[in-house]
């Protein structure tokens, strides 16, 4: 019988197995309040669902050029402008099946295997996954309250000279962490590498989707960063697997080349119906308010409920915290909590090896009742937790 191959051994993501989990209690009569998952609740803008119809309704859906339709790719450009003032010619952005493309066309291009990639724990588990499977190393560096949980020159130079690097991937604001970096820990950390001749990958997917301080693109402070976004998370299009990345002029060939071949192109369907997204503003802010009535409610209710140590909920949709009052280990934590209060969350291990027993991940993209409920569900479950 032949084997799978070494490069597929890569950990499962844990919160799609408690998903599945919640979904078999869910299936057998249970009502299970759902903060495991980071997808927004909402549909999609109205707009680009009439895009879409329109598109069906045209008929013809082919094939488009491997970079994009230039419609999208130009809406993408003037967004960049309107929102960062920053000007980006069309031939830097390629439209990709989602940021999860992204990344693997960007590995590709950029890194060869056994090139050494360092990411901030905790992190967004997939990094890890999608560059072992690739064949390049991830170098995970823990961060913590001391650098507000990222990564900073300091911490990169260092691990730096212990191995040589080729890249850093950064998420700002962050999952799990759902923490943010000012403009100045970004641009320190952006010249830094330029300096060090590294790669320099700034995930923005969860841009717009920031509560405190001031959102920056990495391509504010360097022509040669790449950059990955998507319209899965403000734009909420998960299902629609529809993203972009900025390229510096130098791997825009390199990755045109690599997508014709593994995607041939982004589906056209997606790519009409973002190419609207950007006019969707009024609905999409206000969706926005909700995961901010939402956010509110969890800071004041989980500190109160015994969870004190929270991470600085700057932006995304999670309130990463800390189980050391109720449990030294997240993961039997979350199951009890699934089993006995019907609440689901994400365990730590998922995204940081080292400690994220002692970390859960709630994510409050869903409904303001939904949260209400689960606090009030935790309240009277957390007093047998122990
Ligand atoms: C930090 C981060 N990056 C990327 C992704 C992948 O998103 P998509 O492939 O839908 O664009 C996610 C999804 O949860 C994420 O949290």
């Amino acid at each position: 019988m032949p084997q799978s191959s070494r490069r597929s051994e890569v950990e499962p993501f844990l919160a799609m197995d408690v998903l599945a989990k919640a979904n078999a209690l869910e299936a057998a009569g249970h009502e299970i309040l759902h903060m495991e998952v980071g997808q927004p609740g909402a549909n999609a803008p109205a707009r680009v669902v009439e895009a879409a119809q329109a598109a069906l309704s045209a008929g013809r859906l082919g094939y488009t050029e491997a970079r994009g339709l230039p419609v999208l790719r130009s809406a993408i450009a003037a967004h960049y402008r309107d929102t960062y003032g920053v000007d980006v010619p069309d031939g830097r952005i390629l439209a990709t099946t989602g940021s999860s493309a992204g990344f693997n066309l960007a590995f590709l291009a950029a890194f060869d295997p056994g090139d050494r990639i360092a990411i901030a724990a905790p992190g967004y588990p997939a990094y890890r996954n999608i560059l072992k499977a690739l064949g390049i190393i991830p170098v995970e560096i823990e961060v913590g309250a001391d650098t507000r949980w990222a990564l900073t020159p300091e911490l990169l130079e260092a691990a730096h000279r212990e191995a040589p690097l080729k890249g850093v991937l950064v998420a700002s604001p962050a999952n799990p962490t759902g923490t943010m970096m000012t403009p100045e820990a970004l641009k320190a950390l952006v010249r830094a590498c330029d300096d060090m001749g590294l790669w320099f990958l700034s995930d923005e997917i969860y841009h717009g989707l920031v509560f405190n301080g001031r959102q920056e693109t990495a391509l504010a402070y360097s022509d040669k960063a790449i950059i990955l976004n998507s319209f899965s998370k403000y734009y909420c299009m998960t299902g629609w697997r529809i993203g972009w990345m900025v390229l510096p002029e130098a791997l825009v060939r390199p990755v045109e080349r690599i997508a014709q071949s593994l995607y041939i192109s982004p589906p056209e369907l997606s790519q009409r119906a973002a190419a609207v997204a950007f006019e969707a503003t009024a609905e999409l802010e206000a969706i926005k308010a909700g995961y901010a009535a939402n956010r509110e409610l969890l800071l004041k209710r989980l500190p109160a409920l015994g969870f004190t140590e929270m991470l600085p909920v700057d932006g995304a949709f999670y309130c990463y915290a800390s189980v050391r009052p109720f449990s030294n280990d997240s993961v039997a934590f979350a199951e009890r909590m699934l089993n006995e209060a019907g609440i689901a969350a994400t365990p730590g291990p998922d995204f940081d090896p080292v400690n994220g027993r002692s970390y859960i991940r709630f994510s409050f993209a869903g409904d303001n009742a939904v949260i209400e409920k689960a606090m009030a569900r935790l309240e009277e479950w957390l007093p047998t937790a122990g």
